[in-house]
């Protein structure tokens, strides 16, 4: 068991406060991925629940215990770094039985649980080199296994795939997901990149200046983003953000994105704007919410708006299509082929029933 429960934790150094009345209930066997850019406090709240910094205020429960007073040693939390901190003079093997040893544990001991780590990592023909004859993602599963042996309570992860190059990233990121969902260990990877985030955690924590801005799952926070930075930070392409006026009318509301081009808005959502009580919006937009229109010679039932091709750039499966609506320019996912860079007058739709709207100061969103 171990669950972990965070309780308005704050960490000031001097006049910054990195983290902000932080709430967080992670289950056990959950793994948490801490996401935000650059200086958001991802390392320090990671750094705060292993005691390797001192909490400025709030609780960390283990399993309903207060680690407040516990030493860093006596956490049962494993850490896996960006830079691998890996002993240089110590063979492989070393390296692996080196947590084992400090704790007096008999060498057969040691040995055999090496052997086993080494061989889920693949491992096994390197353990008499030291760590400057190993590749990066070789160093990288060193790392790994030095965490993995110690059968902790909790795994942290901080960045650790950021020194690899990105196919490796790619292929370390399924095997560290694939290790945990066998050994059901309770873990916390913070990293910088939305797409490690989607793609390995159970939920999400999106941070912003060290103040959590939402929780959930990658499907949740990709589908329904609380305001327009969780909007534009998660998803790839990035969502297009675009500044529109309402135009209400007997019939609903139109969003005009300005040079004569307008979209209908469905009764409902021309609704919950007219409640939110706003003149403009931001109007987000991912890729997937503008098609090629199916019927480009049909009449427009408002969800149409027509374009020039600034540009296709092709990702094999599909092609992203940058358009213009009013003076700003959106993504488009087309079919490869299905449009072409330099092409005038292309009819685009838009899924007004998706598209995400947000309060034009506030950022929040606005359903
Ligand atoms: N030891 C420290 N002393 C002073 N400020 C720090 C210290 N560690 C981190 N900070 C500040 O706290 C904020 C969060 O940093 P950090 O947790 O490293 O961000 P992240 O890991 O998300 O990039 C930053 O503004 C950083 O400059
Ligand atoms: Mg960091």
């Amino acid at each position: 068991m171990a669950e972990l429960t965070l309780r308005g934790v704050e960490k000031r150094f001097g006049a910054v406060e990195a983290v902000r009345a932080l709430d967080l209930d992670i289950a056990d066997g959950e793994f948490i991925v801490l996401v935000g850019p650059s200086g958001c406090g991802k390392s320090t709240l990671l750094r705060v629940i292993a005691g390797l910094e001192e909490i400025s205020g709030g609780d960390i429960l283990l399993d309903g215990r207060s680690l407040n007073a516990v030493a860093p040693r006596d956490r049962d939390m494993a850490m896996v770094f960006q830079d691998y901190a890996l002993y240089p003079h110590m063979t492989v093997a070393e390296n692996l039985g080196f947590a084992l040893k400090m704790r007096d544990v008999p060498g057969q001991e040691i040995e055999r649980n090496v052997t086993e780590v080494a061989r889920m990592l693949e491992l096994d023909m390197l353990l008499h080199r030291k760590p400057r004859a190993l590749s990066g993602g070789q160093r990288q599963r060193v790392a790994l296994g030095r965490a993995l042996i110690r059968n902790p309570k909790i795994f942290l992860f901080d960045e650790p795939l950021s020194n690899l190059d990105a196919k490796l990233r790619v292929g370390m990121r399924m095997e560290i997901r694939k290790l945990q969902v066998s050994l059901k260990t309770t873990s916390i990877y913070v990293t910088h990149d939305q797409i490690e985030a989607m793609t390995m955690a159970d939920r999400i924590v999106v941070l912003r200046h060290g103040e959590v801005q939402q929780i959930g799952t990658p499907i949740e926070i990709y589908q329904r983003p609380v305001n327009s930075f969780v909007g534009t930070f998660i998803g790839s392409p990035p969502m297009s953000l675009l500044p529109a006026s309402l135009r209400a009318d007997e019939e609903g509301a139109s969003l005009d994105f300005g040079e004569g081009q307008q979209i209908r808005l469905p009764k409902e959502r021309a609704r919950a704007l007219e409640r939110a009580g706003v003149a403009n919006v931001e109007v987000g937009l991912r890729a997937e919410h503008i098609s090629i229109d199916a019927e480009p010679s049909g009449a427009n039932d408002g969800a149409v708006f027509a374009s020039d091709i600034v540009l296709v750039e092709e990702h094999g499966a599909d092609s992203i299509a940058v358009v213009r609506l009013g003076s700003r320019e959106a993504m488009a996912r087309v079919k490869p082929g299905a449009a072409h860079t330099g092409e005038t007058a292309r009819r685009f739709r838009v899924d007004v029933g998706a598209l995400h709207l947000f309060h034009p100061e506030t950022g929040a969103s606005l359903v």
